[in-house]
């Protein structure tokens, strides 16, 4: 068992070396399916991303024992190839960084790769401390998004990102949370604070609960959407693909599977800007990002899509 080191500065410019490299030999990467995908602007900028990114929750976190890691590997490589650009992390993922710093070892990062992570610590004044943790592992200097996890301690960690934003060191700030209670208090923070680029919130087709408030004030901010829980965790997909027939109309949105369905009902609300879900397998990831292409729901498809699954 090989316990991993965060990627020092030095190590991080042989390996965005290396990247580059890397992706000489695998053109495939600058060719990109990209030209397929279905992008959506981040509102405060009109910078426009794909609309499917990965999750590495506990799909990533599989610990120290390296042995796991190239099938992982295997995940971010057909990502990439996919033209997938938002990778999601956290410190509260456990080793999904050192799953994250392998992969970019053995792959380089593509140029479409948006890194987003999070502040995850009840200590306000470590804020920088933990960035710069957290871009050691990515072997990065900079972040794409930098979030405020869960809210904790948001007031002194936003306050510390605004300040790194106006130095270079991070391009957009945000901040998340899931399902529950604390989204009346994500929507005050969203109310009262002006600046914030993302949120990050749970939103799938059991669980619409954000359309009531958090979708309608993102878009009236002018704020980014990232879904997460797609899925619900797994558990949604998962019975669907077992128990369930997808409707003769899903042709008329592109739909061929369960994964392209619950995903494009997700991206084609208007206040969200991409959808996250996380999976350890090749053969998902490739579905997942089929829903990224071809033609999205219009709002009564929508409608349609959720009563459908709703009736199961
Ligand atoms: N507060 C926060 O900031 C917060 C909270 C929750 C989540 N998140 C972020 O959101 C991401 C996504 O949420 P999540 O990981 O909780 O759950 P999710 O994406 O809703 O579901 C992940 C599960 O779905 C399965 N799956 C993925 N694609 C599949 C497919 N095509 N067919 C069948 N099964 C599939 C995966 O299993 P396989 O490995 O077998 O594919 C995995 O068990 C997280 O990883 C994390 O990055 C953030």
């Amino acid at each position: 068992m090989i316990k991993r080191q965060p990627i020092t500065r030095r190590t991080a410019l042989r390996v965005m070396g290396a990247g580059v490299a890397g992706m000489a030999l695998a053109p495939h990467w600058a060719r990109g399916d990209a030209r397929d995908a279905i992008l959506k602007p981040i509102p405060p900028t009109g910078e426009e991303i794909p609309v499917i990114g990965l999750g590495t929750w506990r799909t990533f976190n599989v610990g120290d024992d390296e042995r796991a890691y190239p099938p992982l590997v295997q995940v971010v490589e057909a990502f990439f190839d996919e033209g997938g650009g938002m990778i999601d992390c956290s410190p509260m993922y456990g080793s999904a960084h050192n799953v994250l710093q392998y992969s970019f070892e053995q792959l380089g990062r593509p140029d479409t790769l948006f890194s987003a992570d999070k502040i995850w610590t009840r200590e306000g004044r470590r804020t920088r401390a933990q960035f710069r943790e957290i871009a050691d592992w990515w072997g990065v200097e900079t972040f794409d998004l930098m979030q405020v996890h869960n809210l904790v301690a948001w007031e002194p960690h936003l306050e510390t990102l605004r300040e790194m934003k106006a130095e270079g060191e991070v391009r957009y700030i945000g901040i998340t949370t899931s399902h529950g209670r604390r989204h009346a208090d994500l929507a005050r923070i969203m109310e009262t604070e002006d600046d914030i680029d993302f949120v990050q919130l749970t939103y799938n087709i059991t669980h619409p609960e954000v359309e009531r408030r958090l979708l309608p004030l993102a878009e009236e901010k002018g704020i980014a959407v990232i879904a997460n829980r797609p899925y619900d965790g797994g558990s949604l997909v998962r019975r669907l693909k077992q128990d369930a027939p997808l409707p003769e109309w899903a042709d008329e949105v592109d739909c061929h599977d369960w994964p392209q369905f619950l995903l494009k009902w997700i991206v084609s609300h208007p206040a969200v800007t991409c959808a996250i879900p996380a999976t350890s397998r090749v053969e998902h990831l490739r579905e997942n990002m089929d829903a990224g292409r071809g033609r999205l729901p219009d709002a009564e498809q929508r409608n349609r899509m959720g009563e459908y699954v709703r009736a199961l």
